[in-house]
C-alpha cells in the first residue's frame, strides 16, 4: 500500500474535470486501495482521485466510526436529488477549514463496483452531503466554492500560512 499525496487548494490541478473509467481492471483494485489508506492515514470520511491527482472517476469514502466499512465508487453519478440541507463541511484538500454549505437532502447515486457491476444507492444525510462533495471534486469544484470571496480568500490566506 502507498499513501499517495494529497493535493491542496489552491493547487489548479484540483480544478480537472476527471475522465470515465472504460475499462475497470485490477489498477482500480491498487488506486483504490491505495485511497482508502490515504484516507485513513489522513482521518478523512471520503477521498476523491482528483485529490490525488489522478484525472478519473473514483471516490472512496468510510463513515463509520471504527474506519472498518470502506465504500468505493467508481463513475459515480447522481441522477435524482431532492430537498435542502445544511452542514458543516471540510475537506483532505482544504486542511483544518471548515464551512457550512447547502446541499441537496436526498440523492440516489449510480455507480459501478470493482468488478464492473452497477449499482443504485438512494440515501440521505451525511452519506448524500459526501458524496455530493466528493462527486463535486471529479468535476473541479471545491466546497470553498460555494462561500462567498471573501470567506473563500480568508481560506486561501490561512492555508497559504502554513
Ligand atoms: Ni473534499
Amino acid at each position: 500500500m502507498t499513501i499517495l499525496n494529497i493535493l491542496s487548494f489552491p493547487d489548479p490541478r484540483l480544478r480537472t474535470n476527471a475522465k470515465t473509467v472504460k475499462t475497470i481492471n485490477s489498477d482500480y483494485k491498487t488506486l483504490t486501495t491505495d485511497m482508502l489508506e490515504t484516507m485513513y492515514a489522513a482521518e478523512g470520511i471520503g477521498l476523491a482521485a482528483t485529490q490525488v491527482n489522478i484525472h478519473e472517476r473514483v471516490v472512496v469514502m468510510d463513515l463509520s466510526e471504527d474506519r472498518n466499512q470502506p465504500m468505493i465508487f467508481i463513475n459515480p453519478e447522481i441522477i435524482e436529488k431532492r430537498g435542502q440541507a445544511e452542514g458543516s463541511e471540510g475537506c483532505l484538500s482544504v486542511p483544518g477549514q471548515q464551512a457550512m454549505v447547502e446541499r441537496s437532502e436526498w440523492v440516489k447515486c449510480r455507480y459501478q463496483d470493482l468488478d464492473g457491476e452497477t449499482h443504485e444507492l438512494e440515501t440521505e444525510g451525511l452519506l448524500a452531503i459526501c458524496i455530493q462533495h466528493e462527486l463535486d471534486h471529479l468535476q473541479g469544484k471545491l466546497f470553498v466554492d460555494y462561500l462567498s470571496k471573501l470567506k473563500r480568500d480568508r481560506i486561501r490566506k490561512k492555508l497559504a500560512k502554513k
